[in-house]
């Protein structure tokens, strides 16, 4: 039977350059679609996912990451004398339980598989779940959730992937698609961000993963790649060789709030999906004569 995963890491430690000058001094992690940041929507998925553990991986200007996920007693106390019950409720239940966090500081970028491989040794020798919080979704379940489903029937690692327009896989990592069906299928290989003619599918690397912690060690060795970073897709290529890797193509939608588009496109996306806002905020579109505009 394969090994429970029960541990998160989510990296939070990158400087953010596409979102300028808004990351600046505030991490993009904390940039809220709606009203709530980032990586509350990917601490949230996990948690829905079984998800026991969450690991941050930050840096320099990320302490208030951590002061999210702690208690805010000042704040708790006036919502309760001013009988806000609800979004004090709304607050406790955001929060992982006491001592259910763990943060460690990757000190320089050096691209995400540095940041991953700053988690070892808080991960230990067991699987563990990767979650990229700038990349959000609209899945249900969610998204993690389906991986952990074909984790326990295949697992391995695992790789959540969506479709994107041929034209715009150059801008991705793409997998090679084997047998099986959506729901878990054999991943054959890798490509980092390949030509639109030589590209094995336009299935893409989504930013949700389930590793084995083999994964390490294959980090400690990797040297600098493409942009100076170490890659993890260059240490999932090496472990693709010892281990099974399946792709899961998830029900759900991503989007990629790290580029500016992406962002404004969720917050309309879940804003309309949102019961307490939709009804105001349509009139609030239709007041703007958006046809007039576009
Ligand atoms: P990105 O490549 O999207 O993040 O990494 P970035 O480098 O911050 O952004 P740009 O490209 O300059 O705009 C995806 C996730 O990995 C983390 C980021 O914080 C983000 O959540 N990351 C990236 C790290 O933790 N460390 C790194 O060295 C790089």
């Amino acid at each position: 039977m394969s090994k429970r995963v029960r541990t998160a890491v989510f990296p939070v430690a990158g400087l953010g350059t596409r979102f300028l000058p808004a990351t600046k001094a505030m991490p993009k992690e904390m940039l809220t679609v709606v009203d709530r940041p980032l990586i509350q929507y990917a601490v949230d998925e996990a948690r829905e996912a079984g998800i026991e553990h969450f690991v941050f991986v930050t840096g320099r200007n990320k302490g208030v990451i951590e002061d999210h996920f702690d208690r805010q007693f000042e704040l708790e106390a006036t919502l309760e004398s001013r009988g806000k019950t609800k979004a004090l409720e709304e607050l406790q239940k955001d929060l992982p339980s006491a001592g259910r966090t763990s943060f460690t500081r990757q000190q320089e970028p050096l691209g995400l598989g540095h940041a991953v491989w700053c988690a070892r040794d808080i991960v230990g020798d067991q699987p563990f779940a990767l979650l990229l919080p700038d990349m959000i979704f609209q899945a249900k379940p969610g998204v993690l959730k389906q991986m952990m489903d074909a984790y326990e029937e295949r697992a391995g690692n695992i790789v959540g992937v969506e479709e994107c327009a041929w034209e715009d896989v150059s801008s991705y990592g793409v997998v090679v698609r084997g047998d099986g069906p959506d729901e878990g299928f054999v991943i054959n290989g890798m490509v980092e961000k390949p030509k639109r003619e030589e590209a094995p599918s336009n299935l893409f690397i989504s930013g949700r993963y389930i590793l084995q912690p083999e994964i390490f060690a294959l980090l400690a060795e990797q040297t600098r790649g493409a942009g100076g970073e170490i890659q993890l897709t260059d240490a999932m290529q090496s472990l693709m060789g010892q281990q099974p890797f399946t792709g899961v193509k998830y029900r759900g939608k991503v989007y990629d709030c790290g580029s500016k588009l992406g962002f404004l496109t969720a917050n309309v996306v879940f804003a309309l999906d949102r019961p307490d806002i939709r009804p105001g905020f349509i009139e609030e579109l239709r007041k703007l004569d958006l046809e007039d505009k576009l």
